[in-house]
C-alpha cells in the first residue's frame, strides 16, 4: 500500500482576526487531521496589506511551513528585503523579472517529503503581469524531478482563469488552488490525471465584513464614491481551509476535503 500524506492549504489571512483564529486552532487542526505540511497566503497579514516578519514568524511558529503571496505582496516596504532572506517566502512567479523572491520553493514535510510550492497571480482583472499559464510551465520544468509534490497558489480574480490553470496542470501538480477572492468554492474536486482543484480556499478572517474589511469604510467607497480608507476587521475571524491527500510517490491527490472552522 502506497504512503500518503496530508496536506493542508489555508488561503488568505486577514489581519489580526485572521492570525488570532489560527494561534487558538491551527495546532490542533495539525494534530486532529495528522497535516505533514501547511502553506498559507500571507499577501494580508498585516492589518489585510502585505506582510511583515513579525507577523510571518507568528504563522511559522504556529506550523505554517511555506507563505505565499499575491497582489498585495510589497504593502508592506520591508518585504522587499526579507523575501530573498528567507526561502518560505514565495511570490507569483510570473511577477516583473526585477521582483525579488522566487516563485516556487522546495521544502520538506515533517515525515521528510520534498514539497514544492508554485505561486502565480492572474492576468484577468489584476494587473500587467506574465502569463501565468508560462509561468507555470517554467517553475515545473526548474523544479527538481526527485519532488513529485507540487502545490499551486493560483492568486487570481477570475474563475475561470484558475479553472483554466487547474486543467493545464493535471496531472503535473498534486494540487491547484485559487485564492485572493476571499470567499471559500464549493467546488473542490480532483481531476481525471490527479489533480486536486479549488477556485478559492477563502479567507480566514471575520465573515461580517467585505472581504475581511469593515463593511462601513467599504461601502461608502461603494455608494458615495469618494475616497475612504479600507480597515481590516480585528475579531470574530473564522477559518476556512483545505486539506488534499496526497500518494508520497506519485504526487497525485486521492482526496480532497474542506476544514471549517466558525468563529465562535
Ligand atoms: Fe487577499
Ligand atoms: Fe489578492
Amino acid at each position: 500500500m502506497s504512503e500518503t500524506l496530508n496536506l493542508l492549504v489555508i488561503g488568505d489571512i486577514i489581519g489580526k482576526a485572521g492570525r488570532r483564529a489560527l494561534a487558538d486552532h491551527l495546532p490542533t487542526l495539525i494534530d486532529q487531521y495528522d497535516i505533514a505540511f501547511t502553506v498559507a497566503n500571507g499577501e494580508n497579514l498585516a492589518h489585510g496589506f502585505g506582510l511583515t516578519g513579525k507577523v510571518a514568524d507568528e504563522m511559522f511558529r504556529l506550523g505554517v511551513d511555506v507563505l505565499t503571496n499575491g497582489n498585495h505582496c510589497w504593502d508592506q516596504r520591508e518585504f522587499l528585503n526579507l523575501i530573498d532572506e528567507d526561502d518560505r517566502f514565495v511570490r507569483p512567479m510570473n511577477f516583473s523579472v526585477h521582483a525579488p523572491g522566487r516563485g516556487w520553493t522546495v521544502k520538506e514535510s515533517r515525515c521528510g517529503h520534498k514539497i514544492a510550492v508554485v505561486n502565480l497571480i492572474g492576468q484577468v482583472f489584476m494587473g500587467p503581469w506574465d502569463c501565468p499559464f508560462a509561468a507555470a510551465d517554467r517553475a515545473l520544468q526548474e523544479i527538481p524531478d526527485d519532488v513529485s509534490i507540487v502545490l499551486v497558489d493560483m492568486h487570481a480574480e477570475a474563475t475561470s482563469e484558475k479553472m483554466g490553470m487547474g486543467w493545464h496542470l493535471d496531472g503535473r501538480a498534486s494540487f491547484v488552488y485559487g485564492t485572493h477572492t476571499h470567499v471559500p468554492t464549493c467546488d473542490e474536486t480532483v481531476h481525471a490525471s490527479g489533480t486536486a482543484y479549488q477556485s478559492d480556499i477563502g479567507m480566514t478572517a471575520s465573515y461580517q465584513s467585505i472581504i475581511g474589511m469593515q463593511v462601513e469604510g467599504a461601502l461608502y467607497r461603494m455608494v458615495q464614491r469618494l475616497p475612504q480608507r479600507f480597515e481590516a476587521v480585528e475579531k470574530g475571524a473564522s477559518i476556512f481551509a483545505t486539506m488534499v491527500t496526497i500518494d508520497a510517490v506519485t504526487g497525485k491527490a486521492v482526496a480532497i476535503e474542506r476544514i471549517h472552522v466558525p468563529a465562535i
